[in-house]
C-alpha cells in the first residue's frame, strides 16, 4: 500500500522533544525563561530591538493594530489574497480593509495601485509576504513613509526569508509571525510581534496578559491583578517556546532543506508548459513555506478542482491556496465585496495548486508528487478533447 503524502508536516527532532520534557519536569509552565530566552534570539535574529511572543499569529496581528491605534473609522490597505487571518484582524478592531489587486508574478499586492486606494481614513498598509515572497515590501515601506501611514509587515509565511540585506520582518513599523504546525518552525500553537518601536512593544506585552503592565507577573501579587489596558490571553506557554527555541536554532538547515525539495519541484515541473512554476528574484534569499504552482490561464477552477480530486485519490496531499478573501461568504455578506473586483487575484486563485512540502520530505515523495500532479494534469487535458 502506498503511504499517503501529506500535504505538510512539522519536524521534531530529539533536540525537540528534550527541550519539551525540560519544561515540562522543570514545573514551570507559563511565563518563564523558555519565553524571554526565545523572544530575544528571534528578535536577534529578524535584527529588531524587540519580540513579544504570543499564542498564534493571528493574535500578534490584532494586537498590533491595536498598538498602532487602528481602529472604528480607520481604513487599512491590504491584499485579498492571502489567508483570511490577515484580514480578519483588521475586522477585529473595528477597521475597513480596503483591498487592491495583486502582481501576478510574485502574488504580493500591486504596489502601483496602493496610491489610488489611499483615502483620508487610510491609516496603515498591512502587506503579506504571500507564501514567503519578500516581493515589494521596500516599495511598500517608501509608500508608507510618504503618505505617514503605518505598515504592518504580516510575514506569518516568511520566517528567515531576505531580500537584499533585508531580513523578512524588517521592512513595517511592525511584523508579525506565525508558528502553526505547518509554517518553518512551529511552536504547535504560536505567534511573535517584531518591532523597533518601545511604546507598541510594551502595549502588546500589556495587551497578551490581560493588559497587565509588564512588571504584572504571577510571581509578583501586587499586580498580578492590576489591569491598566483591556487585554487578552494571548501568552504563549513556555512548552510552546521552548519548542520554538529548539526549532529556530536550526533555521539555516530548516531553510537549506526546504530549498532543496522546492529545487527538485522547480527542476522536474519547469519544462511542462500547462504550469506556472515559482521562480525566485536574484536579490531574494526565499524561505519556502509552501510550493504552490498554478496551471496556465485557460484552466478553470473546476478542471483545477478536478486535478487536485485526482491527485487526493493517489493519496497526494494538496489544496487549493488560497480562495480569494473578498470572496469569503463572511466578507461577501458584511462588505457586499463580489466576483470581479480584483481580476489577478481571482484569476491566480482559481488556477492555484499547492502541492506536498514540508523540511523532511523525500526526493521519492517529491517526485512522485510531481508525477501525479503531471498525469492529473494530462487526464484532464484528454477528457478536453
Ligand atoms: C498570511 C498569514 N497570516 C496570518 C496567519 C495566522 O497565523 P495563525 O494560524 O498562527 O493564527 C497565517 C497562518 O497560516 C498566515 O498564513
Amino acid at each position: 500500500m502506498i503511504e499517503e503524502i501529506p500535504l505538510s508536516r512539522p519536524e521534531i527532532n530529539e533536540d525537540d522533544q528534550r527541550a519539551v520534557m525540560q519544561v515540562l519536569r522543570s514545573g514551570r509552565l507559563s511565563i518563564g525563561p523558555m519565553i524571554e530566552q526565545f523572544e530575544s534570539e528571534f528578535a536577534e535574529l529578524v535584527g529588531r530591538r524587540h519580540a513579544i511572543g504570543c499564542s498564534s499569529g493571528t493574535a500578534g496581528l490584532h494586537m498590533a493594530l491595536l498598538a498602532h491605534g487602528i481602529g472604528p473609522g480607520d481604513e487599512v490597505i491590504t491584499t485579498p489574497f492571502s489567508f483570511i487571518a490577515s484580514s480578519n484582524c483588521i475586522v477585529y478592531v473595528g477597521a475597513t480593509p480596503v483591498f487592491v489587486d495583486i502582481e501576478p508574478k510574485s502574488l504580493n499586492m500591486d504596489p502601483d495601485l496602493i496610491e489610488a486606494a489611499i483615502t483620508p481614513r487610510t491609516k496603515a498598509i498591512l502587506a503579506v509576504e504571500v507564501f514567503g515572497s519578500p516581493a515589494h515590501m521596500a516599495t511598500y515601506r517608501a509608500i508608507a513613509d510618504r503618505h505617514d501611514l503605518k505598515l504592518i509587515e504580516d510575514s506569518c509565511e516568511g520566517l528567515g526569508g531576505r531580500w537584499r540585506d533585508r531580513a523578512i520582518g524588517s521592512f513595517g513599523h511592525s511584523a508579525v509571525f506565525g508558528f502553526y504546525p505547518n509554517k518553518q518552525i512551529t511552536t504547535g500553537e504560536g505567534g511573535m510581534v517584531v518591532t523597533n518601536d518601545d511604546r507598541v512593544a510594551d502595549v502588546c506585552r500589556a495587551l497578551r496578559n490581560q493588559g497587565r503592565a509588564p512588571s504584572g507577573t504571577a510571581g509578583n501579587a501586587g499586580n498580578w491583578l492590576h489591569h491598566e489596558l483591556i487585554g487578552f490571553n494571548y501568552r504563549m506557554s513556555e512548552i510552546n517556546a521552548a519548542l520554538g527555541l529548539s526549532q529556530i536554532r536550526r533555521l539555516d538547515a530548516i531553510i537549506e532543506r526546504r530549498q532543496q525539495v522546492a529545487s527538485r519541484y522547480i527542476e522536474r515541473l519547469m519544462g511542462n508548459p500547462e504550469l506556472l512554476v515559482p521562480t525566485v528574484e536574484p536579490e531574494t534569499l526565499m524561505s519556502w513555506f509552501v510550493f504552490v504552482v498554478r496551471l496556465r490561464s485557460g484552466y478553470s477552477s473546476v478542471e483545477r478542482d478536478r486535478i487536485l480530486d485526482g491527485m487526493r485519490r493517489h493519496d497526494v496531499g494538496c489544496s487549493a491556496y488560497f480562495p480569494c478573501i473578498h470572496l469569503q461568504p463572511c466578507y461577501r455578506e458584511r462588505f457586499g465585496t463580489h466576483e470581479g473586483s480584483f481580476p489577478i487575484a481571482e484569476s491566480a486563485s482559481q488556477r492555484t495548486i499547492a502541492l506536498p512540502f514540508y523540511t523532511d520530505m523525500s526526493p521519492r515523495d517529491t517526485d512522485f508528487a510531481a508525477q501525479t500532479l503531471e498525469l492529473m494534469i494530462t487526464r484532464e487535458t484528454f477528457s478536453r478533447e
